[in-house]
């Protein structure tokens, strides 16, 4: 479903991303560990649009989306959750999924879409919550509700459980499994391999800008 071919990516003259290569089918998860600065975010935000790679081709369907911006690419259905959120601090957190229901619905359905949205993700509680007032947690589990207000096939998770502690790393884990029993394709990138363990299908580690697919 998507195809990634050889991504090359510098940025001040250094290569960040060097000829990587990935393949994701409808439903997979693939999980991407490696240590700081290895390239993992880059190479989420080449695949989701936010910057373009210097060469290589990413071909989503059928279609050809290396060159598209980055609300064209969340239109054809891949979004990027920020590794450290970006809600608009000043909406509530209703407010925030809304905008991204809207892209797609009337205000009615956007609505009910939206509160579907906080339920599956157990943050129906916080919904008048302005996000400025988020916890740690509660602000990631937000950044994921965010990007499924846009209706992906494929969720780019970028460090979804880092900076949290153990009990929120868990539930994180946790709504993240359900995402995959949804049916949603998703690349996960983490520090660590322990938790990508427990939901990812394939794993491949990135180690100075190159990706090495691991079993
Ligand atoms: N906009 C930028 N300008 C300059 N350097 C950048 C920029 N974006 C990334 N880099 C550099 O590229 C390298 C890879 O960064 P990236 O954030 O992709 O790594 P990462 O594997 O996600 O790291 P982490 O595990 O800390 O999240 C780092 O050395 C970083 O400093
Ligand atoms: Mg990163």
């Amino acid at each position: 479903m998507l195809r990634v071919k050889s991504i090359s990516k510098s940025i001040n003259h250094r290569i960040i991303v060097r000829d990587v290569n990935l393949e994701l089918d409808e439903g997979e998860v693939m999980g991407i560990f490696g240590p700081n600065g290895s390239g993992k975010s880059t190479l989420l935000k080449v695949i989701a649009g936010i910057i373009k790679p210097d060469c290589g081709r990413i071909v989503f369907g059928d279609t050809d989306i290396t060159f598209l911006d980055v609300e064209e690419v969340v239109e054809k259905g891949i979004c990027y959750a920020f590794q450290i959120p970006r809600p608009f601090r000043e909406m509530s957190v209703f407010e925030n999924v809304m905008v991204g229901c809207l892209l797609r619905y009337s205000k009615k359905e956007a609505k009910k879409r939206t509160e579907d949205i906080l339920r599956k993700l157990g943050i129906v509680h916080l919904a008048e919550r302005k996000a400025s007032q988020l916890s740690q947690g509660e602000l990631k589990l937000l950044e994921i509700a965010k990007a499924l207000s846009t209706e992906p096939a494929v969720l780019l998770l970028d460090e979804p459980f880092a900076a949290l502690d153990m009990k929120n790393a868990l539930t994180v884990r946790d709504k993240v499994i359900e995402l995959k029993k949804d049916g949603y394709a998703m690349i996960i990138t983490a520090h660590r391999m322990r938790i990508l363990r427990e939901i990812a299908d394939t794993f491949a580690e990135m180690r100075g800008g190159m990706l090495h697919a691991k079993s």
